[in-house]
């Protein structure tokens, strides 16, 4: 009998630009996973809602992420690529869940204390029950494995709890998720601040290399990355840490080993190592940039498969939610 494969959950904003540290921290981990597990990836499109949105650029900014997921190399036929918004269960769960959790826990929450820090203007209720619709995301599929950065550790960790929480009033209705630990992978670092993460919303615009970029601009990056004031190419994070980022793009990109890298690099100045980097950055991008564009002209494609899929988590979603219904005792007819 085929074993069966391991249920893993994952998903993203539908917020953001994504960054090559995205891709390389994530999708394209996500790509390889899906080859080993049952995945599911969901456009996080509820989560986004806890930060205003201008309505027309997030809905394009949902499509958009959906054809990234696509373009990436993650089958829509193979995987259940969906949007959290159109599986109304997680909104349901979700308030089930909030009762319980408690605030003590979710005070403790270092990503809510962060953000409302930031957006001192709009702290509202969702931003601090945002890991609750997490834990209902994860738990409405019965996942095994969440591949998840270090900054979501703790959401997940109170998903668990919550889970245990549930099962040991109610009995086994939750499989207790647990973190998917990426063997290779990526904490990608800006270009231009190599002490802190790549992200879009760095102050200067060269310090993140964009999926979308075209070549030029990323070569262009790539040229501009700070580096140090010694020429040696060596991997070590504390003294070198736009060169050791430098290194860990390069072997995230051609799965070469930081050895072989400083090898081959050995004796050349930085200027040759920065192009060769924006090398295989852009062509690395270049085919998932060719397929975004496609899809984005296909219309009909995606919308089938969004709807699809849509479908298919539903299904799955459902049957959690039901059996919470019955355990907890809401009236059925
Ligand atoms: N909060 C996650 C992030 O910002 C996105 C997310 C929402 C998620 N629900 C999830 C990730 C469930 C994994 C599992 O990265």
């Amino acid at each position: 009998m085929e074993k069966e494969k391991k249920i893993l959950y994952s998903g993203m904003q539908a917020t953001n630009t994504l960054t090559l540290g995205n891709y390389l921290g994530a999708l394209k981990n996500w790509v390889h996973l899906s080859e080993e597990y049952d995945c599911y990836y969901g456009v996080m499109d509820l989560h986004s809602l806890t930060v205003r949105q201008d309505p027309a650029a997030f809905r394009k900014n949902a499509k958009s992420l959906y054809a990234l997921y696509v373009a990436a190399g993650l089958s829509p036929e193979e995987n259940i690529l969906y949007f959290q918004s159109h599986v109304s269960a997680h909104a349901e769960l979700a308030w089930i869940l909030n009762c319980f959790t408690y605030m003590g826990e979710l005070n403790r929450m270092t990503q809510f204390k962060d953000k409302a820090a930031k957006h001192t203007d709009n702290v509202n209720a969702g931003l601090y029950t945002y890991p609750v619709l997490m834990a209902a995301d994860i738990l409405l599929y019965q996942a095994d494995l969440v591949p998840v950065g270090a900054d979501q550790k703790q959401h997940l960790e109170i998903c668990r709890d919550i889970a245990a929480r549930f099962n040991g009033i109610y009995g086994d209705v939750f499989t207790i998720p647990e973190p998917y630990i990426a063997k290779t992978g990526a904490k990608i670092q800006s270009l231009s601040d190599p002490e802190k993460k790549m992200s879009k919303s760095d102050e200067n615009p060269n310090g993140a290399v964009l999926l979308l970029d075209d070549r030029d601009t990323v070569l262009r990056k790539f040229k501009r990355a700070v580096t140090d004031s010694e020429s040696e190419v060596r991997f070590d994070p504390e003294t070198k840490p736009g060169v050791s980022n430098l290194i860990n793009i390069y072997s995230c990109v051609t799965g070469r080993s930081k050895e072989d890298i400083e090898k081959e690099f050995e004796g050349k100045g930085y200027g040759d190592f920065k192009a060769a980097v924006g090398e295989v950055v852009a062509d690395e991008l270049a085919p998932l940039q060719k397929r975004y564009n496609e899809l984005m002209t296909e219309k009909t494609y995606l919308e089938e498969r969004i709807r699809e899929n849509d479908q298919k988590a539903s299904y799955a979603a459902n049957k959690t939610l039901r059996k919470v219904r019955k355990k907890v005792g809401l009236t059925e007819v």
